[in-house]
């Protein structure tokens, strides 16, 4: 009987091309032959594969999956299936088991071990991931279980692509011991290994406790889901029998603390899909990885669009608030802009917008809040992002509305002085492409602070209301005139002639500190033509092992 070989692509490289030059090394492939598993052996074979499949998909039973319903969660696969583009995901490790045999173990093992893994796509873009499923002993992390993560934290960054871990768990199986804590080191060793190679994103979406906290905290971005979320190092029980504290688990650690106290996460969500779809929208922001550069994506928004409305944006009483957002709505791509840690410091605004369709990074005061200065809480925000900016190559935009650091014992106290220099570090070793724009104050230390053309602003540009001077008025006037302070009329003189003179973009743009005074309504258009100047930016800095950074 002649056999049909099957055709063989490809020329010059791979086992094809011995085939070509009639070295055999590998049995023919070959259609037409007898079929030896016959028909029925295989659909039985076939069936098995499918029966332990379904096993695998059914988690911890049935009524432990209607337990997670009840508590308002989805599934570890469900909410797979939401974050990925339909039909794109391809799990791994399905079938693996744990090995542990102590406390009658062996007799209870759940195909997959407790967390879900594999790959997919958002936006067509690739991305790996890990979803722990609590409804297989809690979600807790065994040898194996920790092996599955590892595994996909290795493809991830061979593939130099996102990864996002999704927490539902009880912490280290408690079963194992020193296996689960080794397991949890390898995962801490490879989110640090991966830190500013890939983008990192961990969503908390139920209990996330003892080791499970300090993966989440060395990845990029942690987003929590409202009321069933919570994150602590140890839980209500140890706090109250080492401290005597009573406490609940939703004001030790869920989403309200977390993103408006502690800091420790980037934002929250109503619940497990509205999250999951906001985590598409993070993604679609972001670069695959530190080389790729920040995505492109296409835009029917004119890159020289005017507004008018900027130019009554600031009031006409210096210390009158206004919201900073609307300019960063009014500057990006069709008003889309996704805010990192709304919630927490909020006289400091971070978040991702694009600019001509590509990902800029957004960093503002906000006098709305506490007019905009700058503290320990906002310093560390912003260092935070702009550092993140910078090691994926995202361009940061700056707009600058900063009466000063806030002094005061408590900010003294708490470090002001670390903190605030975290951020002056992050924006001077920054070497992305930094524009920035001073709509009003930018005094004192601020004023360097906010990328000033002395720290790396590539272009820095005023509106006409800009004030950039080492105080306000009063301040100065009060300090320099102090002889003069019980004569109303030469104080007010004094004050009318330090206004003239300094308070007005003027006197930097005289030495250069300021490239133009621009009109307000055209700023998208000079944000954009400045970033289309900047983008081929290369700055090489010195060799240094690493920096360190004040933190
Ligand atoms: C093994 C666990 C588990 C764990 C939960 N389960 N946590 N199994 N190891 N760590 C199992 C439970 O036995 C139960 O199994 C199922 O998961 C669901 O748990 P419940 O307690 O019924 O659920 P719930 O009432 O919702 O409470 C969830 C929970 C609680 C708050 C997470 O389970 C809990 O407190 N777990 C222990 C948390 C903990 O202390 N972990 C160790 C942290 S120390 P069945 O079969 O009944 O469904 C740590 C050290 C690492 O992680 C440090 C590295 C740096």
């Amino acid at each position: 009987m002649r056999h049909r070989s099957l055709p063989l692509k490809g020329g010059g490289s791979g086992w094809g091309s011995s085939y070509a030059r009639g070295r055999r090394t590998r049995p023919m492939l070959s259609l037409g032959q007898p079929d030896s598993l016959g028909q029925g052996r295989m659909k039985d074979i076939l069936d098995k594969l499918e029966k332990r499949r379904a096993q695998a998909r059914d988690g911890g039973g049935k009524a432990r999956i209607e337990a997670q319903h009840g508590k308002g969660k989805l599934t570890a696969r469900e909410r797979i299936e939401l974050l990925l583009d339909k039909g794109s995901f391809e799990e791994f490790d399905m079938f693996v088991e744990h090995r542990s045999a102590e406390f009658g173990m062996e007799k209870t093992k759940i195909p997959g071990d407790g967390v879900v893994t594999g790959w997919g796509t958002v936006n067509g873009r690739t991305v790996y991931l890990f979803s722990k499923d609590f409804t297989v002993f809690g979600g807790s992390l065994s040898e194996t279980h920790a092996q599955k993560i590892t595994k996909v934290q290795d493809m991830a960054m061979r593939a130099r692509a996102p990864i996002v871990g999704l927490f539902d768990a009880g912490g280290a199986r408690i079963q194992e011991g020193v296996a689960a804590l080794g397991g949890y080191g390898e995962v801490f060793k490879r989110n640090v290994i991966a830190s500013g190679v890939i983008p990192q994103i961990s969503v908390i979406m139920g209990p996330c406790a003892g080791g499970d906290v300090y993966s989440p905290a060395m990845t990029d971005f942690i987003f929590m889901v409202r009321d069933t979320s919570y994150m602590f190092v140890t839980g209500p029980d140890v706090v109250k029998t080492v401290t005597n504290e009573v406490v609940t688990a939703e004001e030790l650690g869920g989403a309200s603390v977390h993103t408006t106290k502690s800091g420790v996460a980037d934002g929250a969500f109503e619940n497990d899909v509205e999250c999951l779809l906001q985590m598409r929208r993070l993604i679609d922001f972001l670069p695959a990885n530190n080389a790729s550069g920040a995505p492109d994506w296409p835009t029917q928004d004119d890159a020289d669009r005017e507004d008018k409305s900027l130019d009554t944006l600031v009031p006409e009483n210096p210390n009158k608030p206004y919201d900073i957002k609307e300019l960063i709505l009014k500057v990006a791509d069709e008003a889309d802009f996704f805010e990192i840690s709304a919630a927490y410091a909020k006289n400091m605004v971070t978040g991702f917008g694009r600019i001509a369709g590509r990902t800029t990074g957004f960093v503002a005061n906000q006098p709305m809040v506490l007019a905009g200065v700058l503290d320990s809480d906002a310093s560390r925000k912003a260092a935070r992002f702009v550092r993140f900016c910078d090691a994926f190559n995202i361009p940061i935009v700056t707009f600058v509305d900063v009466p000063g650091f806030l002094p005061g014992t408590a900010q003294e106290y708490g470090g002001l002085i670390k903190h605030g220099a975290k951020l002056l570090f992050a924006y001077s070793q920054a070497t992305v492409p930094l524009v920035t724009v001073i709509t009003r104050k930018a005094f004192g230390g601020a004023y360097d602070v906010m990328a000033s053309k002395h720290i790396g602003g590539d272009l820095n540009y005023a509106w006409p209301t800009a004030q950039i001077a080492v105080m306000g008025a009063k301040g100065a006037v009060e300090i320099i005139f102090r002889a003069d302070i019980g004569d109303k009329a030469k104080i007010a003189a004094r004050t009318k002639e330090y206004e003239d003179r300094f308070l007005s973009p003027f006197v930097a743009a005289e030495r250069g500190y300021i490239d133009d005074v621009i009109m307000p309504h055209q700023t998208r258009r000079r944000i954009a033509r400045a970033l289309a100047m900047l983008r081929g930016k290369k700055v090489e800095m010195p060799w240094r092992k690493h920096d360190n950074l004040p933190v």
